[in-house]
């Protein structure tokens, strides 16, 4: 059996499955629990001290699961607590303030957490990862995007959810997903089911788009040097059509990467003789 798996797996019997939150200190995670738990949302910041722990039980189908819940501290401070209780996990929920780019940047530093705390012979691949996209109520500071969440996350084949423990949008699809993916995940032998989204574009579309974005001007966007000619800007425009075409490529932001190539590429043509 494999090292996370739960203990008791017969079909309709009940499951124990343990779950742990990670996020950087005051995205939410706490709030996002008791908001589905106890349906409430207390606007106070009251940092969570090294880790918090809860039960609850949810049924999928036909079994009933208990849900251990061990929502951890973000703060560096707490390392040396929390560091513990990354093992012997089935989900994990990676949560990020849409307000706070930092925030979204250290999703990579926590799997690297964990990935060091289960050591040489852990498995993150038998793991549910939902990433949150939290507090979407503040469109005002938002700062980043739907299309660039969802590729961080379907790229890497978790789930990936908008959500607001302060108005409670997204919080119980994401709970009732993540928890089937974990039973389905369970009854499959501990193996992460292929998700349509994951399956459905590569990593080089993802980095393709990532690198578009965070172009500096329309030479780099095309990936030409400046002063390129005419036919090297075709060329490389040609490259990236047939890459992100929207009939091609469903990554998310496909069609916003492909509507700027083409932006580029007219207005690189313009004034090149
Ligand atoms: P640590 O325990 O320190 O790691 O923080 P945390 O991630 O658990 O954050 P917590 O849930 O305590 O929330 C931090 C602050 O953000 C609090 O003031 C919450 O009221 C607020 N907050 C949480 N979720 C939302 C949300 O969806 N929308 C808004 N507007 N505020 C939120
Ligand atoms: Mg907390």
């Amino acid at each position: 059996m494999e090292a996370n798996m739960p203990k008791r797996k017969e079909p309709g019997k009940s499951l124990r499955i343990k779950v742990i939150s990670m996020g950087n200190a005051e995205v939410g995670k706490s709030c996002i629990i008791k908001r589905y738990c106890e349906k409430r949302f207390v606007s106070k910041y009251l940092a969570t001290i090294g880790i918090d722990y809860g039960v609850t039980k949810v049924q999928v189908r036909d079994r009933e699961v208990k849900v251990n819940i061990f929502d951890m501290a973000g703060h560096p401070f707490f390392y040396e607590v929390r560091n513990e209780f990354y093992k012997d996990t089935q989900g994990a929920m990676l949560v990020f303030d849409v307000g706070q780019k930092d925030s979204f940047d250290a999703l990579d530093a926590w799997l690297a957490e964990m990935k060091q705390e289960l050591g040489p012979h852990g498995n993150m691949e038998n793991i549910v990862f939902v990433v949150c996209a939290n507090k979407i109520d503040c469109t005002k500071h938002r700062c980043v995007d739907e299309s660039e969440g969802r590729l961080w996350a379907e790229s890497k084949g978790f789930l990936y959810f908008e959500t607001s423990a302060q108005t409670g949008e997204g919080i119980n699809e994401m709970f009732q997903t993540f928890y089937v993916s974990i039973v389905d995940l369970c009854e499959n032998g501990g193996k992460r089911p292929i998700t349509n989204s994951s399956a459905s574009f590569t990593k080089e579309q993802a980095d393709t788009i990532r690198r578009i974005r965070n172009s500096k001007d329309s030479w780099d966007m095309l990936g030409v040097k400046p002063g390129a000619s005419r036919d090297e800007v075709n060329k490389a425009y040609r490259k990236l059509a047939v890459l992100l075409h929207p009939d091609k490529c469903v990554a998310p932001g496909s069609e916003d990467a492909f509507k700027a190539v083409v932006n580029a590429r007219t207005a690189l043509l313009k004034n090149i003789k």
